[in-house]
């Protein structure tokens, strides 16, 4: 069986197993012009600059730090766009002429992109940049207070970044500022063919991962460093890196194959003493696999790591990895979420280490004796008298610098991704996360930037029980008009704000947008978004800890039923009269403001009628905006009605009247001689559409301009049709009116021609 048709059975499989289909459709779809003008979107971008890649917030000073091509930005975290302070920091000439020397290109490359920004001291910041393939770090004076006005670097004194940041700017480096100590990981020469995890800084000598050993690394690309504490002893403290490198454990013959990693460290890692000397002893790394499992074992795995958020909980030992992968093969293209708990992981570390042995040479798992203390351990009290690594016997040092892959990999909670999305022409980039507070429980909301410049909003909720979840895609925001990729992303809880960098620009959104989902209380309890809630009349954000009298929130359930029996509005329902000529097409347009509700139509002839559902054929074509009726018939005259079906849930959104006008009639109207007015030929546009279009909506008052210009050419002047009046009830009114003036008129009369002019 092909690999596509795996994935096809695969997929249908999923869906029918009640897993969300491989293609979700957002909720809401936001444009960028709809955000800019509505949603609070705020855009900042510096003239001759580019790449917004580092970013770091930091709430404490009210401030989003930012490092892009040649600048180091200090923003105003409230309004990226308010008092804002820039460092201009370019690689000196010398080191441009010899980059471009080197063949690289002088505009393009050989400039200082800045690709690293971390938090140093109470009044420093630490920066690095590519320098024009010459990697240069330098300290930045911030302030302490969100009032202190100070951003300044003295040039004078910078560092080398070799080790620190990537020289090319095409590569992306990984680090975490601990203690004064930079740990990351990097290409250490100018071909970004030595790679390391590396620490620095800070008054230990440096310590680096073993050289040309592609047992350690193998071709890595790293993503994300993170420091995680494992007990209260700060000695077991350790430090997990996560990348993405070329697979050793894969057979030969089977191609190159990208596995995602996350690696290990102990922060008190001094190195060994006879071998291993500066060199990590404590290094471990294992495989993380995002996939979905499959029939037989075939499961379609996301091996492209390509960022990972880590979710702080109340407990600092235990954070939640979030992780965003997408896939390397060519013939499926999807993206995905995965979540990987400290237990799991720490497991993974704990189980049997992978060893290559055997005729064939395998990988397998190490079945012998693991020495003592067992590799990967912090020399610390918790687990016995070793008090630096240059303790640890020869052996131990010996195992682990044969040893640094283990045999089990890293499964994600739930043995499958929390979302995935496949055929759609994007793939993700980046991710950040939200723990968000509601009515009925905790909720994780994620943005996930992409690859065409948007970021997804997505919640994930429990299904049937905690442990089942399914995911809610509520919005799509084109974040970047230029559908840029999203290169780097960072949420303030406090501020409820977003912060995007892509290639172009800088942006910031607010995380909720209640009134965008409607403005009913089932709409609003559909959406099931945490931070918005029905206060009796409209959407708004929810606030936890608030006595508040009407505060409808559901997002477990999303219930109208239950939470908007009290909407006022409940039960009203917009009017539209519409008209068609017999032979034209009519237009009935409804859209539902949720994109994820399936559109029913029901018609009735009369009030009094039964409503019936609206079959579809090749006369009634159902369209993206609504239905289309070809070729009008007298019969479809009457009232239609369209109702949005969502979660279980109906409701009718729009009545629609329908009269029909015969052909000629609206012909006849026309001044003679013109030739195209004379038939009503489909796509043809004739005056009577742009009237037609004039009345669907009639604004208030513009009747009379319709009638005026009906009497300018010269027909008699229809009766007043009174849209003007109180709305509602009475438009409703009126084509009941019309409709017992017609029956008054009897069937025979309302076959004729003159009588059954509405005129
Ligand atoms: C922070 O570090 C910088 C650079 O080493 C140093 O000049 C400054 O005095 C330090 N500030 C504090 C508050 O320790």
């Amino acid at each position: 069986m092909s690999r596509t048709m795996i994935l096809l059975l695969l997929l249908l499989r999923g869906l029918t197993a009640g897993h969300p289909p491989p293609a979700a459709t957002p909720r809401l779809k936001l444009t960028f012009p709809e955000l800019r003008a509505r949603h609070g979107l705020r855009l900042f971008s510096l003239e001759r600059s580019c790449c917004y890649e580092a970013l770091l917030l930091d709430e404490e000073r009210g401030r989003l730090f930012a490092g892009a091509q040649n600048h180091l930005l200090s923003l105003a975290l409230d309004d990226i766009n308010q008092r804002n302070r820039k460092i201009y920091w370019p690689a000196p000439v010398e080191w441009r002429e010899e980059c471009n020397w080197a063949g690289k290109d002088i505009t393009t490359e050989c400039m200082n992109f800045v690709k690293i920004l971390h938090p140093y001291n109470r009044t420093h910041l630490y920066a690095c940049g590519t320098g024009a393939f010459h990697p240069v770090c330098a300290f930045v004076e911030a302030g302490q207070h969100a009032e202190e006005p100070i951003f300044k670097l003295d040039p004078r004194h910078t560092e080398d970044g070799k080790g620190k940041s990537p020289y090319d700017p095409r590569h992306t480096a990984a680090s975490v500022l601990v203690g004064e100590e930079l740990y990351s990981g990097v290409a250490t020469d100018l071909m970004g063919r030595d790679f390391t995890i590396f620490r620095s800084l800070g008054r230990r000598p440096s310590i680096r991962t073993e050289q040309h050993d592609s047992r350690w690394l193998n071709e890595p690309k790293f993503v994300a460093v993170f420091w995680v504490p494992e007990s209260e002893d700060p000695d077991d403290d350790k430090i997990y890196f996560f990348f993405r490198e070329t697979a050793v454990e894969r057979q030969q013959g089977l191609g190159k194959t990208s596995f995602a990693r996350i690696g290990q460290i102990c922060r008190n890692d001094m190195g060994g003493q006879r071998s291993l000397v500066n060199k990590w002893t404590t290094f471990l790394k294992a495989r993380l696999v995002c996939a979905v499992p499959g029939p037989d074992g075939a499961d379609t795995h996301f091996n492209e790591l390509r960022d990972v958020f880590l979710l702080q909980t109340r407990d600092k030992r235990n954070p939640l990895v979030y992780a965003i992968f997408s896939t390397s093969s060519s013939v499926f293209q999807g993206s995905a979420v995965c979540v990987y708990t400290m237990a799991d992981i720490r497991r993974a570390f704990l189980g049997p280490f992978a060893h290559k042995e055997g005729p064939n040479y395998q990988w397998v798992s190490y079945q012998g004796r693991v020495p003592y203390p067992r590799p990967g351990m912090c020399p610390s009290k918790t687990f016995g008298t070793f008090g630096s690594t240059k303790d640890f016997p020869d052996e131990v040092i010996q195992f682990a610098r044969h040893h640094p892959l283990m045999y089990n990999p890293v499964l994600p909670h739930g043995q499958r991704p929390l979302f995935l999305q496949a055929a759609v022409p994007y793939t993700f980039t980046r991710i950040a996360v939200d723990r968000v507070t509601a009515a009925d429980g905790h909720y994780d909301v994620l943005f996930i930037g992409t690859d065409v410049g948007t970021v997804l909003k997505v919640v994930s909720v429990p299904k049937e029980s905690w442990h089942h979840m399914e995911p809610l895609l509520l919005e799509e925001l084109q974040v970047f008009q230029d559908a840029s990729p999203i290169t780097s992303l960072q949420l303030s809880s406090k501020r409820h704000q977003l912060y995007a960098g892509s290639t172009t620009a800088l942006a910031q959104l607010p995380l909720h947008r209640c009134g965008a989902y409607g403005k009913a209380c089932a709409e609003c309890c559909l959406a099931r978004d945490p931070y918005c809630a029905w206060d009796g009349t409209t959407c708004t954000r929810y606030v936890p800890n608030t006595k508040r009298r009407f505060r409808r929130q559901d997002v477990r359930n999303g219930d109208p039923n239950v939470l908007c029996s009290e909407d006022p509005r409940r039960g009203s329902v917009p009017q539209k009269q519409l008209y068609g000529v017999e032979g034209s097409t009519a237009f009935l347009e409804c859209v539902p403001k949720s994109l994820q509700a399936r559109v029913l139509w029901t018609y009735q002839r009369t009030l009094d009628d039964p409503q019936r559902e609206v079959q579809m054929d090749e006369r009634v074509v159902r369209m993206e905006r609504g239905v289309l009726l070809r070729s009008v018939q007298r019969a479809d005259a009457g009232l239609y009605l369209c109702h949005a079906t969502e979660h279980g849930f109906t409701q009718p959104l729009l009545r629609l009247s329908l009269e029909v006008i015969s052909a000629w009639q609206a012909a006849g109207m026309a001044p003679a001689g013109d030739p195209q007015l004379t038939a009503g030929a489909p796509g043809r546009k004739v005056w009577y559409q742009d009237f037609l279009q004039l009345v669907e909506r009639p604004p208030l008052g513009a009747t009379d301009k319709v009638c005026q210009r009906l009497r300018s050419r010269g027909r008699p002047p229809p009766p007043p049709r009174t849209h003007a009046g109180p709305p509602g009830r009475g438009q409703g009114e009126e084509p009941r009116k019309a409709r017992r003036r017609r029956t008054h008129e009897g069937p025979r009369a309302e076959r004729g021609p003159r009588s059954a002019s509405p005129w």
